[in-house]
């Protein structure tokens, strides 16, 4: 059975509330000025992570390529300089770990790394192998977040996660899911077991998870990470050459990219997106999002409206 958790009813609504209220309403989960990254608590234990975090799937499997490895070292750079800390990889993800180890050994300003990465393999020793390769690989004493990717045997992992936690050798546990693949498996082990943290896909064309996995996290005191939240990039085709509208400046909204990840992590029971990239510029677009208001209910809504036109 799941063991218990502290009940919060009177925070999930009040969260609920932020949503709901006026354009940049940032209610208690939150925490924010226009000059520090806004970041939202992890329901477990209340420690706070910026809402905007870094994705590493292709964009950083450059293997031995000296060029594109002195690019990601610059890419890491500007998401440290903008106030991020959670790095999302996996094993599945190629050479993209030992990139990220490279990286953040040529990088200074790094105190504030949210380590997560993923166990991806059948088999419970397997899984121990594979886990303890994954922080040689990354260069750190332990690491924040472990999730289970994909859910593959999970329930093996799961046993070896939480005696690590208890241990003090991982700090949270988590299982993945994307592209809106078995959703009511992910409901089940998230009501039986103990998940510090799920991640799954949710964007504005892929808002599945708005009816019955976003809720049931907000129930059970699970922080969310967003993956894919430009549908994998699709989601700039449709807007391309388009201005942005007015209103999106009642958000603190410059760009498409900030118009997409405002739209995800304002979503009171979302913690945060972390959306990938190869390009500087493109990181410094998206950890702007980072920063502001957010966007309200109803605001959130005009936003759905005006993408399905663009992309009609
Ligand atoms: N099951 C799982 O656990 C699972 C599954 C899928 C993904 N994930 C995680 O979620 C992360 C994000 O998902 P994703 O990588 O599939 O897709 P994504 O973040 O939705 O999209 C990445 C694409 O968007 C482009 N992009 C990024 N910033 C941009 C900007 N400002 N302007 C224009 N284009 C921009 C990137 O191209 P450039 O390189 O040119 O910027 C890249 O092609 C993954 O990297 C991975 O860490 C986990």
């Amino acid at each position: 059975m799941r063991q218990d958790r502290p009940a919060q009813p009177r925070r999930v609504f009040l969260q609920w509330l932020a949503g709901l209220g006026a354009v940049g309403a940032l209610g208690p989960g939150f925490a924010a000025t226009k000059k520090s990254a806004i970041k939202k608590a992890i329901p477990v234990s209340g420690e706070k992570i910026p809402v905007i975090g870094m994705g590493s799937w292709l964009t950083f499997d450059v293997g031995d390529d000296e060029a594109a490895r002195a690019t990601r070292v610059q890419v890491l750079q500007a998401f440290f300089d903008k106030g991020g800390a959670l790095i999302d990889s996996s094993p599945m993800y190629g050479s993209s770990q030992e990139v990220i180890g490279h990286c953040l050994r040529k990088i200074q300003n790094k105190n504030a790394l949210f380590a997560a990465t993923k166990v991806w393999i059948y088999g419970q020793w397997l899984g121990i192998k594979q886990m303890e390769a994954a922080r040689k690989l990354w260069g750190v004493p332990r690491f924040d977040l472990m999730q289970i990717h994909n859910m593959l045997d999970w329930q093996a992992h799961l046993e070896t996660l939480k005696a690590w936690k208890a241990e003090g050798r991982i700090r949270y546990i988590g299982i993945t899911t994307s592209h809106g693949r078995r959703h009511q498996d992910m409901e089940r082990a998230l009501a039986k077991e103990p998940f510090d943290f799920v991640q799954f896909t949710y964007n504005l064309v892929d808002r599945d998870v708005e009816q019955r996995l976003l809720p049931l996290a907000a129930e059970r005191n699970i922080a969310v990470i967003i993956n894919r939240p430009f549908d994998g990039g699709a989601l700039f085709d449709a807007v391309r050459g388009k201005p942005l509208p007015a209103w999106a400046s009642e958000f603190d909204c410059t760009n498409w990219a900030q118009f997409f990840l405002k739209f995800v992590v304002s979503h009171p029971a979302v913690t945060c997106a972390i959306p990938a990239t190869s390009q500087v510029a493109h990181m410094q677009e998206n950890m702007g999002a980072g920063f502001g208001r957010l966007p309200n209910a109803e605001t959130r809504q005009r936003m759905i409206a005006l993408y399905a036109k663009l992309a009609r």
